[in-house]
């Protein structure tokens, strides 16, 4: 599979301007270069032309690779924006949701999530709102699976859940070949949680974290830190996973949509975390990357992993391999920019040609980086939900 990073560049678009005759192309072949050094006409000349390449070599895979040499090979769909809970940091008390006709069909997100598995995509994460809220979405996980878990074109098909409906689907998503499931915890205090999701029962996502368990499916925590919300639960919550096997990441809340909780005084910086708990343990550093936002700590004592994803104190965009569709249809190349292709559109008016052509838009439109500051943590960088973009 071609990877820019690959390439000795300097060769690789001389080769490139020659074919396409492009005399914009003008690079050193004396040493390796970055697609980001290059100016944004070259950039996008080079995916258009390994695009154009592909298609007349009739390569079944296509890369989808954008014009910072970044290959995506992870998409993330959000199958509902619809949640049986109300996170303060979320969504706001009285959301409106979609009209149902708006929502992409099974069938529509089977073809999409086809097209990118052709175009090289091996990693497909199922979220929402709640993704086992939506009606008969085990159906949509079994087709999925059995077009591509099974036939081997994706490696990993998994799913972010808030574990309210996990206890009675678990046996069935192990049966179906998911073998990991991200469940938000953000608190083990009953009065707590109720009141940060507005409508949750913490027992009926214990019982869904323990049947996962059982059933052999690895269990990854997310646990949005909050200060003055859960901040002091943070080391009882990571010796608790841990103590039972299951992984935590600790998520810094991102300025997404509006919302109640007064995110200026919530914010809490991981950074401050990591150190408060590195006096009491040993955090080693691991290698494991996912070309997300997280990092990741060995906790010595605990034996168990610890991640960060540090959004607004940290930049992940230079290794980010992933998009997201949206359950109607947007495609969003970065979770903090608003760019977007229609791929709905494309699909319903021009079909599956269409739709890879959207595609190869989407590649040129990546942007370089998201846009989260800080200091404007209150007001939000995107107006969009996390539960309609999937988080
Ligand atoms: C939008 S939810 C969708 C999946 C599922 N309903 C859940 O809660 O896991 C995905 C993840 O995004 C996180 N999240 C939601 N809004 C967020 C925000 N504004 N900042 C950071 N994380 C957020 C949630 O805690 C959850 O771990
Ligand atoms: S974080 Fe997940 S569970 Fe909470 S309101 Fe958003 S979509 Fe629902």
């Amino acid at each position: 599979m071609v990877s820019p990073k690959d390439f000795d560049f300097g060769a690789h678009l001389f080769a490139i301007g020659t074919k396409v005759n492009c005399r914009k192309v003008h690079v050193s072949s004396r040493r390796l270069l970055s697609l980001a050094d290059l100016s944004t006409q070259s950039r996008c000349t080079y995916t258009r032309f390994m695009n154009m390449h592909a298609r007349q070599t009739g390569e079944i895979q296509r890369p989808l690779i954008d014009s910072y040499g970044r290959q995506v090979n992870y998409l993330r769909v959000s199958v509902t924006d619809r949640c049986d809970f109300r996170c303060t940091y979320c969504m706001g008390e009285n959301m409106v949701f979609l009209p149902k006709s708006e929502v992409l069909s099974f069938e529509e997100i089977q073809t999409i999530i086809a097209q990118f598995v052709a175009r090289g995509v091996r990693k497909v994460r199922l979220t929402g709102g709640e993704p086992l809220v939506r009606r008969d979405i085990m159906k949509l996980i079994a087709a999925l699976s059995e077009s591509h878990l099974a036939q081997g074109t994706l490696d990993e098909l998994t799913i972010t859940t808030n574990g309210s409906q996990l206890a009675r689907h678990a046996a069935e998503l192990a049966r179906l070949g998911i073998r990991r499931i991200n469940v938000s915890l953000d608190t083990l205090d009953n009065a707590l949680f109720t009141e940060i999701t507005r409508r949750g029962r913490l027992s009926q996502v214990l019982e869904g974290i323990e049947a996962a368990q059982a059933v052999g499916i690895a269990v990854k925590l997310n646990m949005v830190a909050m200060k003055g919300v859960n901040e002091d639960e943070i080391i009882p919550m990571m010796e608790w996973a841990h103590a039972r096997g299951y992984e935590l990441t600790l998520i810094e809340a991102m300025p997404l949509g509006e919302v109640a909780l007064d995110r200026a005084d919530a914010h809490l910086s991981l950074k401050q975390v990591h150190d408060r708990i590195a006096e009491r343990f040993t955090l080693e550093h691991i290698a494991k990357r996912t070309g997300g936002p997280a990092r990741y700590k060995r906790v010595t004592e605990t034996g168990g992993t610890l991640g960060f994803i540090t959004p607004l104190s940290h930049n992940f965009c230079e290794s980010c391999n992933r998009v997201r569709l949206t359950c109607t249809g947007q495609l969003y190349m970065c979770l903090g920019q608003d760019d977007r292709v229609d791929l709905r559109a494309a699909l319903r008016e021009g079909g599956v040609e269409a739709l890879d052509a959207a595609l190869d838009r989407a590649m040129i439109a990546k942007p370089k980086g998201h846009d989260f500051v800080a200091e404007r943590i209150q007001t939000p960088s995107v107006v969009r939900h996390m539960s309609v973009t999937g988080g």
